[in-house]
């Protein structure tokens, strides 16, 4: 038994225009034909360019394809029936006490067909499931996440999530997202004080927070 000659890489198979395409019938977005299913590294790229579609505006936190693959594990995606993708998020885990969701899009054609619910509900089932005691996430769209019971609470619940991507943000001083959460929030106690880094501190401090 050997290994076979050194084979040159394949030509990459994809495009690399940032645009989303998306062809389907429209009773393939029926909610009844839509499903989710735990990522795996061959939907990175549909990922990171459906993520991608929503950058420019801030909607979304810019993911590379790298971060995406390194995370995969995290991903959920939903698809029609026929396999479709046409949607994704990401239950990034900061320990028992919070989990944040992460990169939820769907297709802008095929919005309002409760794909974004199906996400939703998924996520919290894997919360849930892990023991996971609140779910939190920053947004815009409020109206959307009032549908799962997620209420609006103060970003300095939320310590994990503003020291792992406020800080670093070049509109953290302008910040228009709302932060919400479901479940028992963090406790003081909840954050290991190991990662409190003065300088994050101190831009907490700056925050407002
Ligand atoms: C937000 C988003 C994920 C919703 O996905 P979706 O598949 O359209 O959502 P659903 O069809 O499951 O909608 C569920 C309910 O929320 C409502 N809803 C959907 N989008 C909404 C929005 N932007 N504002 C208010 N309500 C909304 C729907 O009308 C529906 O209500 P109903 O059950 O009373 O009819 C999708 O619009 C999207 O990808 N937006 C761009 C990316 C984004 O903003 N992500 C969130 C960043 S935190």
């Amino acid at each position: 038994m050997g290994l076979s000659p050194v084979l040159e890489p394949p030509s990459p198979s994809f495009s690399s225009s940032l645009a989303v395409p998306f062809v389907t019938a429209e009773s393939e977005l029926k909610a009844s034909s839509l499903h989710t299913r735990k990522a795996q590294l061959h939907d990175a790229h549909a990922i990171h360019q459906l993520i991608d579609s929503f950058t420019h505006d801030h909607t979304l936190l810019h993911r590379s394809h790298a971060d995406i693959c390194e995370n995969i594990q995290t991903f959920t995606i939903v698809e029609t029936g026929s396999g479709q993708f046409i949607g994704c998020a990401a239950l990034h885990v900061y320990g028992p006490h919070l989990a944040e969701v992460r990169s939820i899009a769907v297709h802008p054609d095929a919005k309002r067909h409760g794909a974004g619910s199906l996400l939703v509900h998924a996520l919290l089932d894997q919360a849930e499931a892990a023991g996971i005691r609140s779910v939190c996430l920053f947004t815009r769209v409020t109206a959307f996440f009032d549908h799962f019971n997620f209420r609006v609470v103060e970003h300095q619940a939320l310590r994990d999530k503003v020291l792992k991507d406020c800080v670093r943000c070049s509109r953290r001083n302008a910040c228009d997202e709302i932060a919400m959460a479901v479940g028992e929030l963090p406790a003081p106690h909840d954050l290991p004080s190991g990662r409190f880094h003065p300088r994050h501190h101190a831009d907490l401090v700056q925050l407002l927070l």
